[in-house]
């Protein structure tokens, strides 16, 4: 009789460029954990939602980074939801949700202190708000979205701000922030519908760059030049962006997702305009502002409470053998909002 397993997805080769599908990922399968396999202060989980994240393809090079790369063999790094099936901790309970660095699995074993590299994070959902914002608006996309423009950016009322990658999870918010200081905004996204959802959140005008008038349009559409450029995708749009720069604008260089599955990345042509155009161009990691967390993840729930905040979530379903596909489709624009793929669907569990 065959043992109960349950899967993971391993890292099997580095791409050279985009990932190659059966190639760059494994899925295994392992001998199933248990209750008895728990030591004190452990508790077991099951995964429910995997967080997508365009930075994944970045953790699969062997360079320096922010992160070390993902090993071969190594479980896929991924943000998660999960459910506690078995606990040996006084903290956490069966049931209990919670969130975690599980990585591309089914089921994990964590330290309930969180100091094993996972963050185990039992969750509690906010007025108006429900499970999966922990990895949306209340989780690193929330957070990226905050700190970058507001610490970043330093945007201010009356601030003609354009962001990239405007759909998005992190540029949807970014949007919608930047409206409530009061700014003008103008989002940059991948199709007419996307287009449409930006002006329904309030955004003053919206773009498809994959239009064939868009580099008119953009002209056009930016003749006051701009303020705050808070930028998601790099490559042509960012280059296009510092040729409608304000003197001293500030570029927010959050992530440049249109290089990640090129095997020769390139930068704006018009690089030397930083100069003339006395621009302040500033990458950040949100990680930096981990001590800051808590304060902002506050003032989210409150705007996420009052309505202020609306959020959009593309949930892949499938399993765990959906995330390659899906994270494949990441970088095709498969996704408005958060892309989140569902583990495993949480019958009889609250409002996920
Ligand atoms: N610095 C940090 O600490 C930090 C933290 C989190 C995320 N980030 C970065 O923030 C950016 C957004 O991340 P996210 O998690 O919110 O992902 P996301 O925006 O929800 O998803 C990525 C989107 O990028 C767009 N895109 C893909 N290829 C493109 C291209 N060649 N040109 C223009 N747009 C393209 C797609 O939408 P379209 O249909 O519009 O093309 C896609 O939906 C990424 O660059 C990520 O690396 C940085």
């Amino acid at each position: 009789m065959s043992q109960p397993t349950y899967k993971s997805v391993v890292l099997a080769e580095r791409p050279k460029a985009a990932i190659i599908p059966g190639e760059t990922f494994h899925l295994k399968g392992n001998p199933i954990i248990t209750e008895a396999d728990l030591k004190d202060d452990q508790v077991l989980v099951e995964t429910l939602y995997l967080s997508l994240d365009p930075a994944m393809r970045g953790w699969l090079n062997d360079a320096r980074s922010y992160v070390p790369p993902v090993k071969i063999g190594e479980v896929m790094r991924a943000a998660s939801i999960g459910k506690v099936v078995a606990t040996k901790s006084s903290s956490f309970s069966v049931g209990d949700y919670v969130t975690a660095m599980s990585g591309w699995t089914e089921l994990f074993v964590a330290n309930a202190d969180g100091k094993d590299g996972k963050s185990l994070t039992k969750l509690t959902i906010p007025a108006n708000g429900k499970a999966t914002d922990a990895l949306g608006v209340l989780g690193i996309t929330g957070l990226t979205a905050y700190f970058g423009l507001l610490d970043v950016g330093k945007v201010k009322e009356g601030d003609f701000v354009v962001v990239s990658g405007a759909a998005g999870a992190t540029g949807s918010m970014v949007c919608q922030i930047a409206k409530l200081k009061g700014a003008k905004v103008l989002g940059i996204a991948g199709s007419d519908d996307k287009v449409k959802w930006l002006k329904e959140l309030g955004c003053d005008d919206a773009l498809n760059y994959k239009d064939t008038n868009f580099v008119s349009d953009f002209k056009e559409k930016t003749k006051q030049l701009i303020d705050v450029f808070f930028d998601n995708v790099g490559g042509e749009i960012l280059e296009l962006a510092i040729s409608r720069a304000k003197f001293h604008a500030r570029f927010v260089m959050c992530g440049a997702i249109s290089q990640y599955n090129s095997a020769t990345p390139s930068g704006p042509k018009n690089f030397t305009s930083v100069i003339s155009l006395r621009l302040r161009m500033e990458g950040f990691i949100v990680f930096d502002y981990a001590a800051q967390y808590d304060q902002a993840r506050k003032e989210l729930a409150q705007w996420l409470a009052e309505g202020k905040l609306q959020r959009k979530e593309t949930i892949i379903s499938g399993g765990l053998e959906a995330a390659e596909h899906a994270l494949i489709e990441l970088y095709n624009g498969i996704n408005t909002g958060k892309l989140l793929v569902e583990v495993k669907p949480d019958e009889g569990g609250p409002r996920l």
